[in-house]
C-alpha cells in the first residue's frame, strides 16, 4: 500500500512509518515540525514534504499526485494541560486544521483514513476497563478537540468512499531500539520520558501531579501501551478497512492500570536509581482512571499486544534515552 502519514516526525508517526517500511509499504510523510524532533525523522528512510496540513493547494496536489490507498493523520498536539490553559490553540491545530485535512482527502477520493484520537474522549467514564460505547464526554480541550474530529470523520465516510478508522490510544510509551527511535517530544510532558530524564540527572526531580485522588495509592492510573503495539495496530487497521469496507472505532490499550507512583517505582526499578519525587498539586484536565478494554481490536483487528510488561516498556525508552 502506499501511505501518507501526517506527523511522521512525531512520536507515533515515526514508529508506525518504520513499522510499515518493515512491512513492505510504501510511506511519505508531510510534517510542520511544530512539536517534533528532525532526529527521528532523520532515521527514517522516507521522502515527504514539510507543510501544514491544512495547506490546501499543496495537499491536495499532493494527494493527486500520488493517488494514496491511506492516509494516516498523527499530527496533533497533545499536551492536556497545556489544552486548558489555551484551548483554541487545540481547537484551531486539531480541530480545524484536521477537517481541512479530512475535505482534501475526500475530495482526492482517498480510500482509508486512519485517524489518532485518545483515551481522553471519555473523560471521566463510569466503567473501567472503558470500551467503545462508553459516552465520550471530554472533560479537557485536548479531548473535546479530538472527538470533534471524530464526528467529522464519521459523517464524512458516511457520505463519501472513504473508511475511517478511529484509534482511541490510551498512553503510548517506549521505543523501538533496533532503529533508535523512541518518545523525543518538545516540550516534553509526559511521565515516563519525564521520569526517566530525572534519573538520567537531566532534571532536578520528578513531580506527582495530585496525590489526592480516589486511587488506591491517591495518585491517576493510566493505561500504558508500547507505541509499536499501536504502530501494528495502524497497519491491521487499514488493511482491514480496505478489505471489509468498513469504518470503525478502537481503543488500543493493555487493560492494565498503573498508578504514577508505580511508574516512577518501576522507572526507579529499570534503572537502579532513586527518584527525587516532589507531591505537587493536581494538573487541571486530568482524569482519575484511564484503562482501556481493548477486546474490541483483539476480535475484529486480530490485534494481538506483544510488548505489555510496564518494565519492558521503560526500558526500552530508557535504552533509547541513554543513547541519544
Ligand atoms: N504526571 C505527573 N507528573 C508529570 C507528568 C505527568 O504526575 O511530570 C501524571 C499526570 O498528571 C497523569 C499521568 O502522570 O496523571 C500521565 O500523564 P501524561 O502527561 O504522561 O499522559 P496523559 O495521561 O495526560 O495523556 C496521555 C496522552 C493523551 C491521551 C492520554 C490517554 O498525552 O494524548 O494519555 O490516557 F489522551
Amino acid at each position: 500500500m502506499k501511505v501518507l502519514l501526517t506527523g511522521a516526525a512525531g512520536y507515533i508517526g515515526s514508529h508506525t512509518a518504520q513499522r510499515l517500511l518493515d512491512s513492505g509499504h510504501e510511506v511519505y510523510f508531510i510534517d510542520n515540525l511544530s512539536t517534533s524532533d528532525k532526529r527521528n525523522l532523520s532515521k527514517l528512510n522516507i521522502s515527504g514534504d514539510f507543510m501544514d496540513i491544512n495547506d490546501v493547494e499543496k495537499v491536495q496536489e499532493l494527494l493527486h499526485t500520488h493517488r494514496f490507498d491511506a492516509v494516516m493523520h498523527f499530527a496533533a498536539f497533545i499536551s492536556v494541560g497545556e489544552s486548558v490553559q489555551n484551548p483554541m490553540k487545540y481547537f484551531y491545530n486539531n480541530t480545524a486544521k484536521s477537517i481541512s485535512l479530512i475535505q482534501s482527502a475526500v475530495e482526492a477520493k482517498v480510500p482509508c483514513f486512519v485517524f489518532s484520537s485518545t483515551a481522553a474522549v471519555y473523560g471521566m467514564p463510569k466503567e473501567i476497563p472503558i470500551p467503545e460505547e462508553a459516552k465520550v464526554q471530554p472533560m479537557n480541550p485536548y479531548g473535546l478537540s479530538k472527538s470533534m474530529v471524530e464526528q467529522v470523520l464519521l459523517e464524512a465516510s458516511k457520505y463519501s468512499d472513504m473508511e475511517t478508522i478511529i484509534f482511541r490510544y490510551f498512553n503510548a510509551a517506549g521505543a523501538d531500539t533496533t532503529h533508535g527511535l523512541g518518545e523525543l517530544h518538545d516540550p516534553e510532558t509526559h511521565l515516563i520520558p519525564l521520569t526517566l530524564q530525572h534519573l538520567l540527572g537531566k532534571r532536578d526531580s520528578i513531580s506527582i501531579f495530585g496525590t489526592d485522588y480516589p486511587t488506591p495509592d491517591g495518585t491517576c492510573i493510566r493505561d500504558y501501551i508500547h507505541v509499536l503495539d499501536l504502530a501494528d495496530a495502524h497497519i491491521l487497521g487499514m488493511e482491514y478497512a480496505l478489505r471489509e469496507k468498513k469504518s470503525n472505532i478502537f481503543n488500543l490499550g493493555n487493560g492494565q492500570g498503573f498508578s504514577v507512583r508505580e511508574v516512577i517505582q518501576t522507572a526507579e526499578k529499570v534503572t537502579g536509581k532513586k527518584a527525587n519525587v516532589i507531591e505537587a498539586p493536581r494538573r487541571e484536565g486530568d482524569p482519575p482512571i484511564l484503562v482501556a478494554s481493548s477486546e474490541k481490536a483483539k476480535r475484529e483487528l486480530g490485534w494481538v499486544p506483544q510488548r505489555n510488561s510496564l518494565e519492558h516498556i521503560i526500558k526500552s525508552q530508557w535504552d533509547f534515552m541513554q543513547k541519544l
